[in-house]
């Protein structure tokens, strides 16, 4: 039988690649756009028509057409956070009634899991993850522990499933010492949250998810973080605690992977990384600091500035590897216009002297052995065709797609919806 395919758009470096510019711009081929992890840690931005939006649980398929999005099983909720989200949405013309399904197995966030995640962050002292503070890895933890609180939940007797949650989580706040908190009025907020998501179709999405499939029609599904995010394969412990890839597709929202069709891996034309951990090709001079202000390198969830440096090729290798990358996506190249050499790490020195062209277990000691390339300088911002890119930029997407061993697809060379190559 014919049957309708996912295609999986995931970052492959520490988030924040463009993810939801690019889902926004593919909408329109697809019937279906799912989240399948992560939660209001994301935040994704997208711009069009002179209008910016930025998205953190509501999947970027929304402004283009009338297409059904899905909050998946993988994902974790907060309702507060996702009826502000809605409700701004809503105020700029963008309404969710009867286009938002959202999965009775996705996990809620509630206000206590936010406060755990600054008690153990506090608890940590230097080593701390520079979470974005959302209870992402206490809900997550509370899945796994068997313990969690889900959306299917809020249906019947919700009050008091609520209470003993509630208690378990005052009883771990009291043994961390960290007792100086007050959520009574995020709890009230929260609630009017728990009574808004009600109007919407609150659903087993696998089983909606897989009729699309079977009746020949394709779905996108949309990952958040990144790949070096993953809490199997990225830069544990510093990650977030889902996982971010392509595999997570598949248990986020239940399908079988012979329902993956294309794998589209999104990767900027240099790096960035917010919060703590290893970055081998981190970059702490001026050149860092022109990548950072050129491309806006701000989060968009916790206006932190994000640590930018050259594209590290080793690690998007290793990337494509895990997701099985088909089709690569390139961001930003616009912010590396004005370079006159451009620079990517193509292998690592390791700590005893050697070099190695494979992601190694620790890359916290390693150091980027870099590849000189001549920048096009050139502004690209206006393009329309691939046929204007100057020789130097051809060249330059050349040496990445050999040396990723996949084609780039598509090139991003602005913000706004109208800077995008898709190439032939
Ligand atoms: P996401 O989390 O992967 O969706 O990415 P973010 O939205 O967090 O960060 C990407 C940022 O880069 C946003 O501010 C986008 O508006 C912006 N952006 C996306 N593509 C381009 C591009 O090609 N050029 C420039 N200059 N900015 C871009
Ligand atoms: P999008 O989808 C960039 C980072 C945090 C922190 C670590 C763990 O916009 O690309 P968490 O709150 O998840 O427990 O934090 O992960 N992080 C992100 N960095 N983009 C994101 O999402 C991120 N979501 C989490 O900064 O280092
Ligand atoms: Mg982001």
């Amino acid at each position: 039988m014919n049957t309708g395919k996912v295609d999986v758009l995931l970052g492959l470096q520490w988030g924040d690649e463009g993810k939801g510019k690019v889902v926004d711009v593919l909408t329109p081929h697809y019937e279906v756009i799912a989240r399948f992890q992560g939660g209001p840690n994301a935040g994704h931005t997208l711009e069009f028509e002179g209008q910016k939006y930025v998205l953190r649980s509501i999947p970027s398929g929304i402004f283009q057409g009338d297409k059904v999005n899905i909050i998946g099983n993988g994902v974790v909720l907060a309702p507060d956070l996702f009826m502000a989200e809605a409700k701004e949405l809503e105020k700029s013309g963008h309404s969710l009634k009867n286009r938002l399904l959202i999965s009775k197995k996705a996990h809620l966030i509630m206000p206590t899991h936010r406060v755990l995640d600054a008690a153990i962050e506090a608890s940590k002292g230097k080593s701390k993850v520079g979470t974005t503070g959302k209870g992402i890895g206490p809900t997550y933890t509370d899945k796994v522990s068997r313990t969690g609180l889900r959306v299917g939940d809020i249906l019947e007797d919700f009050p008091q499933k609520y209470a003993a949650h509630k208690a378990q989580h005052e009883k771990t706040l009291r043994s961390l010492n960290y007792t100086d908190y007050d959520i009574t009025e995020v709890e009230k907020t929260w609630m009017e949250g728990i009574e808004y998501l009600k109007q919407f179709t609150i659903v087993d999405s696998e089983h909606e998810v897989n009729r699309v499939l079977t009746s020949g029609k394709n779905i996108l599904a949309e990952g958040a973080q990144g790949t070096m995010l993953d809490v199997d394969f990225g830069s544990y412990p510093f990650v977030t605690s889902s996982n971010t890839i392509c595999a997570g597709a598949c248990t986020g929202l239940g399908i079988g992977p012979n329902k993956i069709g294309e794998v589209f891996g999104i990767m900027k034309a240099y790096c960035t990384r917010v919060g703590a951990g290893p970055f081998p090709t981190e970059l702490f001079d001026e050149t860092g600091k022109t990548i950072r202000d050129l491309g806006h390198e701000y989060g968009a969830v916790t206006g932190r500035e994000r640590r930018c440096g050259w594209i590290d090729l080793v690690q998007l290798r290793y990337s494509v590897m895990i997701n099985g990358v088909t089709k690569l996506i390139m961001m930003k190249s616009d912010v590396l216009d004005g370079f006159s050499t451009i620079k990517a790490c193509v292998a690592y020195e390791m700590p005893d002297g050697s070099t190695t062209t494979e992601l190694p277990y620790d890359i916290s000691q390693v150091k980027p052995i870099y590849k000189e390339l001549p920048g096009w300088k050139t502004d690209m911002t206006g393009f329309t065709d691939e046929s204007q890119f100057p020789q130097a930029f051809k060249d330059y997407v050349a040496f990445l797609e050999d040396f990723l061993g996949t084609p780039i697809a598509i090139i991003s060379i602005g913000p706004d919806r109208a800077q995008t190559i898709i190439r032939q």
